[in-house]
């Protein structure tokens, strides 16, 4: 991975958090940490001298658009594969409304141009840069949420401006709001964010691009972690190893209670070289990851940034393939272990 990662709300929290990680973890890239008082945050001036030549300080305030296109301009001809919208304001007064009546619409407009409408001009200003960055691997736009933003578990009320611009950020995050012209590996999602600050550091992700080589020279095999569903409605190559880490069901994710014991019967020694992926390379692949490595050992073990869909760009399924697993398909995939903690093993029957 290679380009310049580029974080708002930087100066500080969550942002500054995020733009030290980087810096330790992904030695390749470039951070931009952007916002309003870059300059005078003494903890961005220490990581500048840590990392020297690898952190940018970027003035940015979020609600100006003249700042924001010379936020975009910053990046040059640079790829940028994330985007990191930290930035973000819960109120003008420092404290959400508690009541309805307190809404002001000069307070609300000031939350939603600092939340949600300066986030988006700032993905537009970058998004040639997010293109180039995706011609090689996923690139990733991360907009930090919060858990009042959303309307399912919204039970409380209050914080309106808050929580309303935080639930209309989620669609900033999410592929529906993507123009049709985007690359086609290119994928968007919160997600993302835990690529970042999740791993337990004794695992690798490896870009999609250098899978087939690591399958063909190295010995790597994928070890393909889907539900049972995605396995059937996308494919797979028959040279994977297809283990669920979990089925998803309409009652929500079911966790496979043979995951770990079947991955061990595949690949005995612990030493051999696995490729995890989920669909996108993302929360499954690093609780997978995470729990292969330090519960079972595993060595050699990375994950296949942007998943199974990012690796199929580059080494799509043939026509051979589909027919396989359609064939295999016909056959009929037992869900009833993942569901009901039957071991169908024991009948012989195949995991799924
Ligand atoms: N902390 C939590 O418990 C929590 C919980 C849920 C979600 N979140 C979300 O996580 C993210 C980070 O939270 P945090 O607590 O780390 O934030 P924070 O400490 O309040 O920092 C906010 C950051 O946003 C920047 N910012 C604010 N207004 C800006 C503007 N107009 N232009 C450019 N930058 C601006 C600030 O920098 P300058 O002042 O230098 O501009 C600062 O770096 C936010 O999106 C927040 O909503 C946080």
């Amino acid at each position: 991975m290679s380009g310049s990662v580029f974080i708002t709300g930087a100066s500080r929290g969550i942002g500054l958090c995020v733009t030290e990680k980087i810096l330790t973890s992904y030695p390749t890239l470039k951070v931009i940490a952007a916002s309003r008082s870059v300059h005078d945050s003494s903890s961005l001036a220490s990581l500048s001298r840590q990392h020297s030549g690898r952190l940018i300080l970027q003035p940015l305030d979020i609600t100006d658009e003249e700042s924001i296109k010379r936020a975009g301009e910053a990046l040059g001809k640079e790829p940028c594969p994330m985007l990191f919208h930290g930035a973000a304001l819960m109120h003008p007064s420092g404290k959400g409304e508690n009541s309805v009546g307190r809404l002001c619409s000069e307070e609300m407009a000031a939350v939603m141009q600092t939340n949600v409408v300066g986030p988006a001009l700032l993905t537009g200003a970058l998004w040639p840069a997010l293109r180039r960055a995706a011609k090689t691997a996923p690139s990733k736009v991360v907009a930090v949420g919060a858990g009042v933003g959303s309307i399912g578990t919204n039970a409380a009320g209050g914080w309106y401006s808050y929580r309303i611009s935080k639930t209309a950020r989620g669609m900033l995050s999410s592929p529906a709001c993507l123009p049709a012209r985007m690359p086609r590996n290119a994928t968007v999602g919160r997600s993302s964010v835990l690529r970042v600050s999740a791993g337990n550091g004794k695992w690798q992700t490896v870009p999609a691009a250098d899978v087939k080589a690591l399958i063909n020279d190295k010995g790597y095999t994928i070890l393909d972690i889907r539900s049972p569903t995605e396995v059937s409605e996308v494919g797979y190559k028959f040279t994977w190893q297809t283990i669920p880490l979990a089925a998803l069901t309409d009652e929500g994710p079911v966790r496979n209670p043979y995951f770990l014991a079947t991955v061990k019967e595949a690949f005995p020694n612990t030493m051999s070289r696995m490729l995890v992926a989920c669909d996108d390379g993302t929360f499954r692949s690093d609780m997978a990851a995470d729990m292969l490595t330090e519960q079972g050992g595993y060595t050699n073990l990375s994950v296949i940034e942007g998943g199974i869909d990012g690796y199929l760009v580059h080494d799509p399924l043939t026509e051979k393939d589909k027919v396989k697993w359609q064939m295999e398909q016909q056959a009929g995939h037992d869900l009833s272990e993942l569901v009901t903690g039957v071991d169908t093993r024991q009948a012989s029957q195949k995991f799924y």
